[in-house]
């Protein structure tokens, strides 16, 4: 405690220091405005910071400094990635007080702050400075805001689907920048609790034994080793109206039927999968009607569905799903939404920075000598995939790495390890679904056409949640480059680098601990 309140002090004190040098010595980095981004409070907290020019130059999750997963609260080693920054506006991700209105109607009575300044405080502590600007922003603008404004679009429809943010649990707005470059949005449909698809998959996650809201993507998985048969029958016995997406019981307190209690798990999951991807695209459908554009931004927890996902391009020519598009990406929201302008998207990697030059050659030889190597490079991916720089790395060919990967992952045998690819090789591997050239998120998935080459990365149902590297710069793409060129393989196996029941590895003492831990060189 003593060890923590000294390093707090130190924390503010550097702070002030930084802001009183950069008003003697009239430093343009220093001077530059900053917006705070924060969520925070409920699951998975995080922060962004964007500059006044729209660049994002931090994003993080909080877990991956505090090593509890889905960490609601701010860690204070996620803090002090922000002592470089002088904060002129602070913005939250949803509205304290309507949030407390939920509870209430929600039944879960445990209330926080009902002011912003009061909600802010209380997750930055210490380390609250006071800017210029505090506001707040709608719960589900704020994740409209993080899709809409990091997306190449002019204009759009952007779809929010999930569990449940301040009293709504969909919206569809219609989106468009102004003459001015501000963003606007306009909501144009909506549906509120109890009625919620979120709500009813992670209802559904823990009637098959799963952690709800956590664990959806487990359920996911679970669904393909199942049939969907009894889909139709779930339908009738939970939902009401299933163009308004309406059920006809309040899932948040769970999934109880009789008529379920028998029905293996993977059935179970497989019929849920199916009446959600049925919902999923009434909605779209809706959308589709209602604004007259071929441009899809979809946001919110349900946006992780990657199964889902695929099936989106049977309804929109262009998509864009920010990478992280559940609560944790909101903070970018808020912050765009205090910009009010388009913000600068250019890749994921937007956390925690493993100085160094991408470690091509060490990682080549360990894949060729061991077949898995870890890597831990550069900076940390902003949202819950891997992508490269914290990635376990395997040799996707053949029938037993899939076996070693799950020796250090041990993890259910419905869940597979997912392809990483050089782009312009994805269709000689993989059927890609409708309107998806690219997955360069793993945000859908696409058959394989070759699964018993690759059982490693080839799932129960033949499907595969593929990787895209398009041609440029980053690390991964180099190697994935270099590992063609020794192997005639485009393709390696990626896997997120995370210590057993912790969240991903973030700086390099977590990758020591890891390579101590399972004996595998985690490369830097
Ligand atoms: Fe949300």
């Amino acid at each position: 405690m003593v060890e923590k309140s000294h390093q707090q002090d130190q924390t503010r004190n550097t702070l002030s220091q930084k802001a009183k040098r950069a008003a003697q010595t009239g430093s343009i980095y220093l001077q530059m405005k900053h917006i705070l981004g924060l969520s925070a409070g409920f699951h998975d907290a995080s922060v962004t910071v964007i500059n006044d020019s729209g660049d994002i130059v931090f994003a993080g999750h909080s877990e991956r400094y505090s090593k509890i997963k889905n960490d609601p609260g701010v860690s204070p080693d996620l803090l002090q990635e922000l002592c470089d920054y002088e904060l002129d506006t602070i913005a939250f991700y949803e509205r304290p007080w309507r949030h407390n209105y939920q509870q209430w109607r929600s039944g879960q009575r445990e209330y926080g702050p009902w002011t912003v300044g009061g909600a802010i405080r209380q997750h930055l502590g210490h380390w609250y400075q006071d800017p210029a600007h505090e506001t707040s922003f709608r719960h589900h603008l704020s994740h409209a805001a993080a899709g809409f404004q990091t997306s190449p679009f002019e204009e759009a429809a952007v779809v929010v689907i999930d569990a449940i943010g301040e009293m709504d649990t969909i919206s569809i707005y219609h989106a468009r920048y102004d003459d001015r470059g501000r963003a606007r949005y306009k909501r144009v449909w909506g549906q509120r609790y109890p009625h919620s698809i979120g709500l009813f998959y992670s209802a559904i996650t823990k009637a098959v034994g799963l952690k709800p809201m956590e664990e959806e993507y487990i359920t996911m998985g679970m669904a393909a080793y199942g049939t969907d048969l009894g889909a139709a029958h779930l339908m009738y016995d939970v939902v009401a109206d299933s163009e308004q997406v309406t059920f006809n019981r309040n899932l948040h307190i769970g999934f109880d039927s009789d008529d379920w209690k028998d029905v293996a798990g993977e059935n179970l999951a497989a019929a849920a999968q199916s009446v959600t991807e049925t919902l999923i695209m009434n909605v779209m459908r809706r959308a589709r009607r209602l604004i007259d554009s071929d441009n899809l931004v979809y946001m919110g927890g349900v946006a992780l569905n990657c199964v889902a996902n695929s099936r989106l391009g049977q309804i929109y020519d262009k998509i864009w799903i920010m990478p992280n598009p559940g609560d944790a990406g909101s903070s970018l929201g808020a912050a765009a939404l205090a910009l009010g302008t388009r913000v600068n998207w250019r890749d994921a990697f937007l956390g925690h920075d493993i100085a160094g030059r991408y470690p091509v050659r060490p990682i080549l030889d360990r894949l060729i000598t061991d077949r898995i190597v870890g890597v831990a490079s550069g900076r940390a991916e902003f949202g819950p995939r891997a992508l490269g720089n914290r990635s376990l790395l395997a040799d996707p060919r053949g029938a037993d790495i899939k076996n070693r990967v799950n020796e250090i992952k041990r993890r259910q045998k419905f869940r597979p390890f997912a392809p990483v690819i050089l782009e312009e090789y994805v269709n000689d591997y993989f059927e890609m679904p409708k309107n998806f050239s690219t997955s360069r998120y793993m945000q859908i998935v696409a058959r394989v056409r070759n699964p018993e080459l690759f059982p490693a990365i080839t799932h129960a149902d033949g499907t595969a949640r593929v990787q895209t590297v398009p041609p440029g710069r980053s690390g991964i793409r180099k190697l994935l480059e270099q590992w063609y060129l020794l192997t005639g393989c485009p393709m390696l196996l990626n896997t997120s680098l995370n210590i057993r029941g912790e969240p991903m590895v973030n700086d390099r003492a977590d990758a020591d601990r890891f390579e101590h831990l399972y004996g595998i060189k985690v490369c830097s």
